[in-house]
């Protein structure tokens, strides 16, 4: 296994050299057809040179990425980015496998975890398959003989201490203490740091988005907190991310919404309704307009003055837009989200330019009066201009997607809305495909939906009497149940005022948000207090009690945040025990976690995470002593372990900033 990486270069220079090769040949061919000269070379031929030189310019890529990937990962220090094993251990087989195997095709590159200590840490299973890919092309060869090839081909390197071939032809991996040191070390003087990514992009994730003048709804929290934690990921790892708030503030509901307050309020030009009356005149407007005909025509034609920026209907939106406004500031307060609010109202010039662009381009069918785009394969068409001339949701979304990746120049859209909207979604992505707008090279866009909240009779989230329920008294219900909780451990005995206003805060929203993201977002979500402050399992108060706990051994021994650094100087994390080991490598998962869940936007697995460091630090405690007391006076103090538990306290805050859960000190 003590190859030497230059070996690598020169499998790629040979490689490089037989592409330039064939190159040559079709040159060749190429002009002799220009010169009308007889060639010998053949239509099918030409074909086969052709497909060669592809598969060649294939691998060579492949190989060469990870020849560069791995060389700047030795380079690179972790005190900057924390190193992916994942990325490591692919690079290093991927080199491996393919000089053992140069005659197959893309090789299955399979890694995992060791699920026993008895296979080592992780394992490499390719040999399985490969075997299986020889048997396709009549070649017999027997899967040990090929494992112990790719052994024998992995490069020199940092982190694996030892290689094994097991069972049928596995390969076990074993990790150097070295490595993980070298990684965890740091993270004393330097703070937790996320993993390299392959490039820094510029990222607009559309969350949140309520609705002018209605009530910011379930739905709309669990955008919120999910539309956070992503782009608290987002942001750690490094890219350059734009919050919007893509709020509901334009279209026929304001028509409705003016008409009817000009009956109703006459104040409406100077002040806007208090926020309640709001949202009850908006259900009366909404009833009128589907009831009375004249009353009807009268808000059309107040959604066109407020449309062609008429100064007296935009002084009356921008009051009723404020008193929302201040509303779900509210919320985002409390919750401590951060957003910039450009709603659907920045669009509406955008919107007559992309209509007339898409119309001159052919893309629009007449359908009933209507002015509709179809996209590809998807059932139905957006509706781009309605029969009155009007714009719709889509219009505002196609000149938005517009925007974002042409003027805003971003690389990558996300929207977080409810599943019911991933039609729409759908339906949005093929037709700006259609129409130029994305380009799939370039561009990367997704809708991350979630599923419905339900109540604990796992029907539609309802008040008791069977209304919708107010955000704000969600959050004020959180903080009474959080309260209880701390009293019924007793805490509001040991805890100063302050300290317990910040548990209490800090557990309410924690386990709201953690409730929220520890489930598979495309399922059905019970929302009930009770589970999420049982003090058991994984739940935000068993996380952050276990945070405090770990945080406390440190206190106890005595050691300032200071006096670490200065210990992790003089000492090294103690690994030595299995349960130590242990505990370190589920530390060293964190950079592998993160890009898993950067890939799918999928955050429960960064849950499932934090509560498997707290589950390996229990079983560490119980089995190292970190602090020796006799008869309550400290006797020993284990520096090595102290740092260990440190180590992985750094790790699960930062977890848990992703997360958006404030810990606190005490609890
Ligand atoms: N306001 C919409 C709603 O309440 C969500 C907007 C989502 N973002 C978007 N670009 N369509 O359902």
């Amino acid at each position: 296994m003590e190859t030497d990486l230059s070996n690598y270069n020169l499998e790629a220079d040979k490689a490089l050299e037989q592409i330039s090769i064939l190159r040559k040949q079709l040159d060749d061919f190429k002009s002799s057809i220009a010169n009308n000269s007889p060639t010998n070379v053949t239509d099918s031929q030409l074909k086969e040179l052709l497909t060669e030189n592809t598969k060649l310019k294939h691998r060579l890529a492949i190989l060469n990425r990870a020849i560069s990937n791995y060389s700047s990962s030795e380079d690179s220090t972790p005190c900057t980015r924390m190193q992916s094993i994942n990325n490591i251990l692919t690079d290093l087989f991927t080199i491996a496998i393919s000089k053992a195997c140069p005659d197959i095709e893309d090789p299955p590159i399979v890694l995992a975890l060791s699920t026993n200590p008895k296979f080592k840490d992780y394992q490499c299973n390719s040999a399985l398959p490969i075997a299986n890919i020889y048997k396709q092309q009549s070649k017999k060869l027997a899967p040990r003989d090929i494992a112990q090839k790719i052994v024998d081909n992995v490069p020199a390197n940092e982190l694996i201490a030892e290689l094994e071939i097991a069972g049928p032809g596995f390969i076990n991996i074993a990790l150097r203490k070295d490595f993980a040191l070298k990684n965890l070390t740091c993270i004393f003087e330097h703070g937790v740091k996320p993993p390299e990514i392959p490039a820094k992009l510029k990222v607009l994730v559309d969350f949140s988005s309520p609705n002018i003048a209605k009530e910011m709804h379930v739905g709309h929290l669990r955008s919120t907190i999910i539309g956070d934690s992503i782009c608290r990921l987002l942001e750690f790892l490094g890219h350059d991310v734009l919050r919007i708030n893509h709020v509901g503030d334009w279209g026929t509901q304001f028509g409705m919404l003016i008409a009817h307050l000009q009956d109703k309020f006459p104040d409406y030009q100077v002040r806007s309704p208090p926020i309640g009356d709001l949202q009850a005149f908006y259900k009366e407007s909404k009833k009128r307009f589907d009831e009375d005909e004249e009353f009807k025509k009268r808000a059309y034609a107040s959604v066109v003055k407020l449309q062609s920026f008429d100064p007296e209907h935009k002084k009356a939106w921008e009051l009723i837009c404020d008193a929302s406004r201040k509303e779900f500031q509210k919320i985002y307060d409390r919750l401590d989200i951060k957003l910039t609010e450009r709603g659907e109202s920045f669009y509406q010039n955008r919107m007559q330019l992309i209509v007339k662009e898409l119309d001159d381009a052919g893309h629009l069918e007449l359908d009933d009066g209507r002015k509709v785009m179809w996209g590809g394969l998807e059932s139905i068409p957006l509706t781009v201009v309605k029969t009155d001339g009007g714009f719709t949701y889509d219009t505002s979304d196609m000149a938005a997607i517009k925007q974002r990746l042409h003027e805003e120049k971003s690389d990558w859209v996300i929207y977080v809305t409810d599943a019911g909207q991933a039609t729409h979604f759908q339906v949005l992505f093929s037709c700006a495909k259609k129409a130029g707008i994305i380009d799939a090279e370039k561009h990367r866009v997704d809708h991350v939906g979630f599923g419905v909240v339900l109540g604990e009779d796992k029907k539609k989230f309802k008040t008791r009497s069977g209304e919708t329920v107010r955000l704000l008294d969600l959050l004020d219900e959180g903080l009474r149940r959080a309260l209880d909780k701390l009293k019924e451990k007793e805490r509001d005995k040991v805890l100063t005022p302050e300290e317990l206003k910040k548990a209490q805060e800090s557990v309410a929203y924690g386990c709201i948000k953690y409730a929220d993201l520890s489930h598979n977002r495309n399922h059905e979500y019970v929302f009930s207090f009770d589970k999420m402050l049982e003090d058991k399992g994984n739940t935000a108060v068993y996380l952050l009690y276990a945070l405090t706990r770990i945080r406390s051994i440190a206190r106890t021994a005595g050691f300032s945040p200071e006096k670490i650094i200065e210990i992790s100087k003089q000492f090294s994390i103690s690994l030595d025990h299995e349960k130590e080991w242990k505990l370190a490598k589920v530390l060293l998962r964190f950079p592998d976690v993160l890009l898993k869940i950067s890939k799918d936007l999928f955050l429960h697995p960064l849950c499932e995470y934090v509560y498997e460091i707290a589950t390996a630090f229990t079983e560490f405690y119980d089995s190292c002593y970190c602090i020796e007391k006799v008869s309550g006076d400290i006797v020993k103090v284990n520096s090595g372990r102290i740092l260990l538990a440190e180590a992985a306290a750094a790790i699960m805050a930062q977890c848990f900033d992703v997360l958006g859960l404030k810990p606190v000190e005490k609890m």
